[in-house]
């Protein structure tokens, strides 16, 4: 029997909100490596599908949607009862998560979650313009929250793989492709240190860059949306605009772009990420096609890595996700956008006893730089997964060894205030999930959004600096 270190204590009740599949795997990495009270650990979900692994463990379920109007009355008992200090892992969808994350630290509780969740109706708001329904928009509302209190307990926003641990995989990286450039440097200990080593490095942008190819036996069913984590979550996000963190090195702007924040810190287009579509790189699919879904790690990442001058961006990243989800759900995906967004009757997220075989690899693929493009990443297999960790799939254990770390993190730094992965210890939090990631390695390739094009056909393309995001974008 393997025996897991215990990497802290915590003091008071745990509060977790949501109990599908994250929380669900996240469970038993809370009981292999925290030390707590398991008579105060309670677990809030409206759908009592899972209730069973609770009741065989003695956890105290309740079930009940955790909303705007109720949060304050039903969470302050639960996380303050008994003494101590209380930790709320939010793992739901539909919960508002910066008015959960206030609670939280006015009660001086910990909290984490995976997302920056909206409370319901702010995804599907025909009435708000497409600018207001962007990870842009959510993430100001965190900031203005982290700026009317600043310090104070931890709370760490949007820490599962990515966003999440995407942004320690990208300063991992960044460290590996400076050595590998022979280039002398300290080890960066500042924001304005890493993003300057970005330049220096000369890193264009940054792909989160994922292929899941977890299957099962069984086809997708028509009007069935299938995928190997939350349905809700991705349809949600995928229905959100097209965006990405705009880097300073672009020339050129789909027609259909906004611009967000000042110096046009990221940008917006006028169609759905899940159906937008870029070319990008994976170890063993090479070349590939990922959609360009917003999340929070594609402004966070571009953000921190900023250089700024008097005020002004003098260089900045583009990131952007480039997500090939398993088969099923780019089939579920194609189904539901051929009828116009219209979200299919049923969903379904494969477990870990139906996928026969598959690997999610899931990176960060830095490129533009002396080396030309680096990924570095997971490749964590169904069959590992099932070896280390009950109860989920691969997708799910880099999502859930992310909230570990971030659960150890923040309570090793108790006092950081609202944080997002970018600022945290990249390798404190990299050694605790390590064990659960599978494969963690890094590929150079020559590969360019212009390898073997054009094609058959006349293309609009930038042949005088192949990262342009004209190149990227598939059009
Ligand atoms: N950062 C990452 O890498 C990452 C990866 C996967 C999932 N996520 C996020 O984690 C969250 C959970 O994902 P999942 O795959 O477990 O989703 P899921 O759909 O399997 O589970 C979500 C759970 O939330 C519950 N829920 C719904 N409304 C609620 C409410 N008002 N109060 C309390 N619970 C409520 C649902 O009943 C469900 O059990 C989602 O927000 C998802 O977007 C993040």
């Amino acid at each position: 029997m393997t025996t897991w270190p215990v990497h802290g204590r915590i003091s008071g009740p745990i509060v977790m909100i949501g109990f599908g599949s994250i929380g669900q795997g996240t469970l038993p990495l809370i009981e292999r490596h925290f030390d707590y009270d398991k008579s105060r650990f309670v677990v809030i979900d409206p759908q009592e599908k899972h209730k069973e692994l609770l009741d065989e463990r003695g956890i105290r379920f309740i079930q009940q949607a955790v909303t705007k109007d109720n949060y304050r009355e039903l969470l302050t008992p639960l996380l303050t009862a008994g003494g101590g200090q209380g930790f709320c892992v939010n793992l739901s969808v539909d919960t508002g998560s910066v008015d959960i994350m206030e609670l939280c630290r006015s009660l001086n509780c910990f909290y984490i979650d995976t997302v920056n969740e909206p409370w319901p109706g702010f995804y599907f708001d025909k009435s708000k313009g497409p600018e207001s329904r962007t990870n842009f928009a959510l993430r100001e509302i965190t900031m203005a929250a982290r700026k009317r209190n600043p310090g104070g307990t931890t709370a760490v926003s949007c820490c599962g793989a990515n966003p999440g641990m995407v942004s320690w995989f990208v300063k991992q990286a960044l460290v590996n492709v400076a050595g590998d450039l022979g280039l002398s440097y300290d080890e960066p200990k500042s924001r304005e240190d890493w993003a300057g080593l970005a330049q220096r490095v000369g890193v264009k942008g940054i792909h989160i860059a994922e292929r899941d190819t977890q299957r099962a036996k069984s086809e997708k069913p028509m009007g069935v949306f299938v995928n190997t984590w939350s349905v809700d979550g991705f349809v949600s996000e995928g229905l959100q605009p097209a965006e990405l963190g705009w880097g300073t090195h672009e020339k050129w702007m789909p027609e259909n772009a906004g611009t967000l924040g000042p110096d046009a810190q990221a940008i917006y287009l006028l169609q759905p990420g899940a159906n937008t579509r870029v070319r990008t790189w994976c170890p063993t699919p090479g070349p590939q096609y990922g959609f360009l879904v917003t999340h929070n790690e594609s402004i966070s990442i571009s953000d921190y890595f900023t250089v700024r001058e008097n005020g002004k961006a003098t260089y900045r990243p583009t990131v952007h996700y480039a997500y090939h989800p398993c088969n099923e759900a780019v089939l579920s995906l194609h189904e539901m956008f051929g009828s116009a967004g219209k979200f299919q009757e049923t969903q379904h997220i494969l477990d870990e006893n139906e996928i026969v075989d598959g690997v999610d690899e899931l990176g960060v693929l830095l490129y533009g730089h002396g080396k030309n493009a680096y990924w570095y990443g997971s490749q964590l297999s169904i069959e590992e997964t099932r070896r280390v960790a009950p109860y989920q799939n691969a997708t799910g254990l880099q999502v859930t060894s992310a909230v570990l770390a971030g659960m150890v993190w923040a309570l090793e730094n108790p006092e950081a205030g609202i944080v997002e992965a970018d600022e945290m210890d990249f390798r404190r939090c990299l050694e605790v999930q390590l064990p659960y990631l599978g494969p963690v390695n890094g590929y150079y390739t020559d590969w360019t959004p212009l390898t073997d094009r054009p094609g058959f056909f006349p293309e609009d393309i930038d042949s005088s600096d192949p990262w342009q995001f004209r190149n990227v974008l598939v059009r």
